[in-house]
């Protein structure tokens, strides 16, 4: 249930300074706290196991405890179908794991129950959340609770599901996937249902004999250092499993109110490194996703299903994202831009470039956005639907230093920076502010950098708080536009975002031009998930890889990455967590 607030003219508090300073810091008036951390227990009966400052939990105790790496984010009121800003459920992702923290003895002794250990902090929470009094509380135990790893059972939906490509000697038929990974930002339905994206799947896996096309143009490569799953568990060495990859890289549909349901990955939706989903409704109520794929000089693609939402109708609704129309955009130089429909036997997407039917299309997204000739675009992070001005869309453009240069693709309107390290956001407005429609007009909200600058690449066009490399974006239920920052920890506060702090979370009212400053994170970390309680006056946001990079919290030498949040403790290791966020009168966030 969306909640329909006014939009005010200006944000009401004070923007804060950089920092880079170990801490959360936002501004006078508000109150921010660790909630949810790595290790601390999901809440499932009877199985609350304690975190371990040390490492040593075991394999089945991290299945009962949050993962590693906190990143997109969705709140859903208890119970289905009300709006109560006090009780609801939270549904997390846990993006990728660190081996070096995850273990006592970090990657020594390598074995498959040290790979099961990391399977089993990825994937999801489902947390029940409760405001007692004054203070937000994790419900331990919870019958809502639930943690969803590499290796839960989930369900194939769409044209992909039963294609050749997607059988394997432990699902010959093609329908049954374990797991899902790499989850990174996420949407969320009218019908209370919580999306998880599959980003960087392809990290994982291992593929020692030459790839072919399709491996090739999703990056699959012949070793992995940060994982090492495919050495001791077969389904991630594409050598011998050659078709488990095509399984990754989708869309994934839980519903957080039936810890009993099956999750399912919707092949309608394409298959790419997905960053998130945003949903909204077309003027006749049929549903449309945005979807970004965050690689440098990759597209913005959007869905719209093949029949309506009808409120009334929720076990019909779950059926929704099986069956549309998946687009690639286009962005034209002269600020119009159109939706390229990515269907089998149209515009040359037939067996003379490789595709024998819509399925195949759907595994080889990247490839069918290719021929039809869509926009290469910097970096396509989060995407936010405005909730007050139907048909106008926003998403970020992290960075992409490779633009312009030798050999890759040139600046063009939409990506006018070469090198360019901070960043943009786009925006557009689609014909008839009707979501479905297949023709748009574009331009660019702002400009990432240092609007003092007097170098002209690194100006930034805001006024007030400068960022870079925005990525989580997000209205409120007012109409205020959230950015989270994920500058790369190699460049923090270094480089070209000298003394630019730790990474932030800032503010806008669209059509100001003015941003404020709203939060600073501890040193190392990025800030991502946004998930505002329908009353908007609690926020919670995910601190994700504090102290990165390096595995030693307590390096002098390297002062910037130092981290012990959140627990100050330089015995224990810093932990990933959720932070809840509330106004010290109770008042609306952000006013
Ligand atoms: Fe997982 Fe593109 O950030
Ligand atoms: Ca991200
Ligand atoms: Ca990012
Ligand atoms: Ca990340």
């Amino acid at each position: 249930v969306e909640t329909a607030m006014a939009r005010p003219s200006s944000l009401g508090f004070t923007s804060i300074a950089v920092s880079t300073d170990d801490t959360v810091r936002v501004p006078e008036g508000y109150v921010a706290r660790p909630f949810y951390r790595w290790g601390d227990a999901v809440g499932l009966k009877g199985n609350l196991p304690e975190f371990k400052t040390d490492g040593s939990n075991t394999t089945d105790e991290q299945a009962a405890q949050a993962g590693m790496h906190h990143d997109g984010m969705a709140w859903f009121s208890l119970p289905l179908g009300g709006d109560d800003p006090h009780h609801g459920l939270l549904a997390m992702n846990h993006e990728y794991i660190d081996n070096g923290l995850l273990f006592k003895d970090g990657v020594a002794n390598w074995n498959l129950d040290k790979v099961r250990k990391g399977q089993n902090a990825m994937g999801i929470s489902v947390i029940e959340v409760k405001k007692q009094g004054d203070s937000w509380t994790v419900v331990r135990p919870s019958e809502f609770a639930r943690r969803i790893t590499v290796n839960t059972p989930m369900k194939l939906t769409g044209p992909a599901k039963n294609h050749a490509l997607m059988k394997t000697d432990a699902d010959p038929q093609g329908e049954t996937v374990l797991g899902t990974m790499q989850n990174c930002a996420n949407g969320h339905t009218p019908w209370g249902t919580y999306l998880t994206c599959e980003e960087n799947w392809s990290d994982i896996f291992v593929k020692k004999a030459a790839p072919n096309a399709l491996e090739k143009r999703y990056g699959i490569s012949d070793s992995d250092e940060s994982y090492r799953w495919s050495e001791a568990d077969a389904r991630f060495s594409v050598d011998a499993t050659p078709n488990e990859p095509n399984r990754f890289g989708w869309v994934v549909e839980i519903d957080p109110y039936n810890p009993q349901s099956t999750p399912r990955k919707h092949t309608a939706l394409g298959r790419f490194k997905h960053e998130g989903a945003a949903i909204t409704l077309a003027a006749d109520n049929r549903v449309v996703a945005y979807m970004g794929d965050d690689q440098k000089f990759e597209y913005i693609y959007k869905f719209v299903s093949a029949n309506q939402y009808d409120a009334s109708q929720r076990d019909a609704a779950m059926d929704l994202l099986s069956e549309g129309t998946l687009y690639v955009a286009k962005f034209n130089e002269d600020g119009s831009g159109s939706w390229l429909p990515l269907v089998y036997g149209q515009n040359g997407l037939d067996a003379s470039n490789g595709f024998a039917s819509q399925g195949e299309l759907l595994i080889k997204t990247r490839l069918a956005a290719d021929v039809v000739g869509a926009t290469k675009m910097d970096r396509p992070e989060w995407i936010a639907v405005d909730p007050h001005a139907a048909g106008s869309v926003y998403c970020t453009l992290t960075n992409n230093s490779d633009r312009g240069k030798e050999g890759k693709a040139p600046v063009d309107a939409a990506n006018p920076r070469a090198n360019n390290v901070y960043g943009h956001i786009m925006h557009w407005t689609e014909e008839n502010s009707d979501p479905a429609a297949t023709a748009f007009k574009w331009d660019i909200l702002v400009m990432g950098g240092k609007p003092d600058s007097a170098d002209e690449k690194a100006k930034g066009s805001m006024k007030g708080a400068e960022f870079g490399s925005p990525d989580g974006l997000s209205f409120d239920h007012r109409g205020v536009l959230w950015i989270q920052t994920d500058v790369s920890s190699s460049t923090i506060n270094k480089k070209a975002y000298e003394g630019m702090g730790n990474n932030q979370m800032l503010a806008t009212v669209p059509g100001t031009n003015e941003y404020r400053r709203f939060l600073t994170g501890p040193r190392g970390c990025e800030i991502t998930g946004i998930a505002f309680t329908p009353d908007n006056r609690t926020l919670f946001i995910n601190i994700q890889h504090p102290g990165e990079p390096g595995d030693d919290i307590s390096d002098p030498a390297n002062p910037t990455a130092v981290s012990t949040w959140p627990d100050g403790d330089k015995n224990s290791r810093p932990r990933s967590s959720t932070v809840v966020i509330v106004k010290a009168d109770g008042g609306i966030i952000g006013s």
